[in-house]
């Protein structure tokens, strides 16, 4: 499927146009890509949850970012999660007294966040909408304290200049974006897939632009960011740079969970490393993820 559907010149030529501001944009190549990322992340949602919660690397990720968003905002603020999948996040923050507003392209990723907050009995405290990122002007403005994206929703997003104008939009003034996002270099990765030979797979980061990423036989369409290019969209909409660490620098990245589960004592004191060099200036560019805290203006 992925074959068949993507590595057509044509389209992929039209989407790089799609995605070029000066370029005449043509709406099919980007509906096209969106549609296909939604069908892939639909496709996994009902396993979503549970390979997460399996998976050590993705739990520690995860606490860290959710960690940076709990230290940003106090219990009682409107947080606007942007991508929020089954609603993993959603469900202990409003435990913890956030109101949350949980948004996702996948309609099948609403469907497992609705069940998750309802069987919670959190209702009152979550509302989960079916919305892309790029539909944010559907929500009321300037309404959130913090707008928070885990595990690269905004790597899925064709435009992100547009997307980062729609966030500041709906936060108020000082609010924060709390964002986990894919990074283009990841040490880690070029070495396993180094090793092996494939250095196109080494190599997709470094794609300038939208690339097919498969994801169980369909497609994701993902762009990969230095910090420094995203914080250079997201000053564009008026934010600053409050903080920035790498996710899975020293860890090995969470696909490599057989590694890390055979290693628990050396992956827990690359944990702790990383907890302490991971924001340093150079090293913190690099890793599976970047974790960044802005803040509007
Ligand atoms: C890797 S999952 C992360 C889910 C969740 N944030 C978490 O922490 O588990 C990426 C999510 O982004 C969503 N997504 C992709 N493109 C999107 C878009 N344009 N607008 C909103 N959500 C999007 C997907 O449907 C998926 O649920």
């Amino acid at each position: 499927m992925y074959k068949r559907n993507l590595t057509s010149a044509n389209f992929r030529k039209a989407l790089l146009l799609a995605v070029d501001p000066h370029a005449a944009a043509p709406p099919a190549a980007l509906d096209r890509a969106l549609r296909e990322t939604q069908l892939a992340f639909d496709g996994v949602a009902a396993a979503y949850d549970r390979s997460n919660a399996e998976n050590a690397t993705l739990c520690a990720m995860r606490a860290r970012a959710r960690q940076a968003l709990e230290s940003a905002v106090a219990p009682g603020a409107r947080v606007l999660d942007l991508g929020c999948g089954p609603g993993t996040d959603d469900e202990p923050l409003a435990a913890g007294g956030y109101r949350v507003t949980a948004i996702d392209w996948s309609r099948a990723m609403v469907d497992q966040a609705r069940r998750r907050i309802a069987r919670a009995g959190l209702e009152d405290r979550v509302d989960v909408r079916h919305l892309g990122i790029h539909q944010l002007d559907a929500l009321t403005p300037a309404t959130f304290d913090a707008a928070y994206s885990n595990f690269g929703p905004l790597n899925c997003v064709p435009d992100l200049a547009a997307a980062a104008r729609l966030i500041a939009s709906r936060l108020r003034p000082g609010g924060v974006l709390v964002a986990s996002v894919i990074g283009r270099v990841c040490p880690w990765e070029l070495v396993i897939f180094g090793a092996r030979g494939q250095w196109r797979r080494a190599a997709v980061r470094f794609a300038r632009d939208f690339v097919p990423v498969p994801l169980e036989g369909r497609t994701v369409w993902t762009r990969y960011y230095t910090p420094r290019a995203f914080v250079r969209v997201f000053a564009d909409a008026g934010f600053v740079r409050v903080s920035l660490r790498a996710l899975g620098l020293f860890v090995p990245p969470p696909y490599a969970h057989t590694f890390a589960q055979r290693h628990s004592t050396l992956v827990s004191g690359l944990q702790r490393l990383e907890d302490v060099a991971g924001a340093w200036p150079g090293v913190r560019a690099w890793g599976d993820h970047f974790l960044i805290v802005m803040r509007k203006a």
